[in-house]
């Protein structure tokens, strides 16, 4: 009896064990879907890396329910970029009951958005301010008879920590006018109104503390790319060529990650193909405002053509000066967005040599150090 009960007791402390010790991982495996300190997915999707301390910061879109509902924006926060514990649901959805909790939505999509969702959140943090502060695409269905992308404006939050409780304070569309405008009746007025459509977006603060928006404008044909306030919560007055410009003009890209390196800025991008995977492009410029010329494809070796399967996010400084970065994107599962993994590779730039990205099974940041 006494042996049994020992046998079972020793067998519930290998589970236990053995449940803890398998969610506590080593390595980066691009790819594979990933499980948080409590055994859960990984649900940051679309999402961007800050540092804060010793302490990395991971946000994204949480879609544990799949495409709908979206509770919001998760946050992880990890020491190695290995091991992540959940922060949880940082920033809620921005409808709430029927109504928008986001200032400064137009009347037309707090009373008829169906279906809200937040796309590719990022946060930077102000050093003037004390602030952490969100950008996100605020997104849903307008009327049941026109597609899905309607909303298309910017929402942004700010928060004391890193881990939120984030505030919406703001929403916008940057830039007036509206080219490419899908609709001939009066939509069209209202979307000439409301301003150029905001989508797939990133934020990149610079060196001298300012901060920039970039995002897939003009209906995905052209990126914008806008100086932000001295608060990182609205966008300078917009003079083209001195706090914005169009850039990558008409050749319809979007999942944009901008980088530094060397007194030069990198801009990596993907085609517009939905949840499909395409060839990503570096574009480069001396001024943060382009014109932004083309590098070509940085990826190398098998599905290099298709980003490895997967849609650039973010590129993370690991340390800059060095040339260290980690090269982040999203490998859709259309058909069970929950499990969509990520595919995080490290990214060496060096000065006067093609930026290049290669496939590795596993790695961990003692890559650098080889
Ligand atoms: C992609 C975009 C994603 C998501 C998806 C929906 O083009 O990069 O963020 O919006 O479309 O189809």
């Amino acid at each position: 009896m006494n042996r049994n009960k020992s046998i079972l007791t020793a067998f519930g402390i290998f589970l236990i064990c053995g449940t803890v010790w398998g969610q506590h991982q080593s390595t980066i495996i691009p790819g594979k879907s990933w499980k948080d300190e409590d055994g859960s997915l990984l649900q940051a999707h679309g999402g961007g890396v800050i540092k804060h301390g010793d302490t990395w910061y991971f946000y994204g879109e949480n879609k544990r329910y799949g495409y709908f509902p979206s509770p919001g924006v998760s946050c992880y926060s990890s020491r190695d970029l290995i091991n992540w514990k959940h922060e949880g649901v940082v920033c809620p959805n921005w409808i709430q009951d029927g109504k928008s909790i986001v200032p400064n939505t137009p009347e037309k999509f707090q009373s008829e958005t169906k279906r809200p969702v937040i796309e590719r959140p990022k946060v930077i943090y102000n050093e003037q301010t004390g602030k952490f502060v969100m950008w996100m695409h605020l997104e849903g269905r307008v009327d049941e008879s026109r597609p899905f992308y309607q909303v298309s404006m910017a929402g942004i939050a700010v928060s004391d920590s890193p881990t939120g409780p984030f505030e919406y304070v703001n929403s916008l569309r940057p830039i007036p006018g509206a080219l490419h405008q899908q609709f001939s009746d009066d939509e069209a007025l209202q979307q000439f109104n409301l301003g150029s459509t905001f989508r797939d977006m990133n934020l990149f603060k610079d060196e001298d503390g300012k901060a920039y928006v970039i995002y897939a404008a003009e209906q995905n044909y052209t990126m914008h790319i806008v100086a932000l306030t001295d608060d990182y919560c609205s966008v300078q007055n917009p003079v083209m060529g001195k706090t914005w410009n169009r850039i990558l003009v008409e050749e319809h890209r979007e999942a944009p990650a901008l980088f530094k390196y060397s007194g030069i800025y990198y801009l990596l991008s993907s085609p517009c193909k939905g949840w499909s995977p395409g060839k990503a492009e570096l574009h480069s410029s001396e001024h943060i405002l382009g014109p932004y010329r083309s590098r070509g494809n940085p990826l190398h070796g098998k599905d290099s053509h298709i980003t490895f399967g997967a849609q650039s996010t973010f590129v993370l400084p690991i340390d800059q000066e060095k040339g260290h970065f980690m090269f982040m994107a999203d490998k859709w599962e259309r058909n069970n967005i929950a499990e969509s993994g990520y595919v995080w590779l490290p990214f060496e730039v060096k000065e006067n040599v093609a930026p290049s990205i290669h496939w590795i099974d596993e790695w961990d940041l003692s890559w650098f150090d080889r």
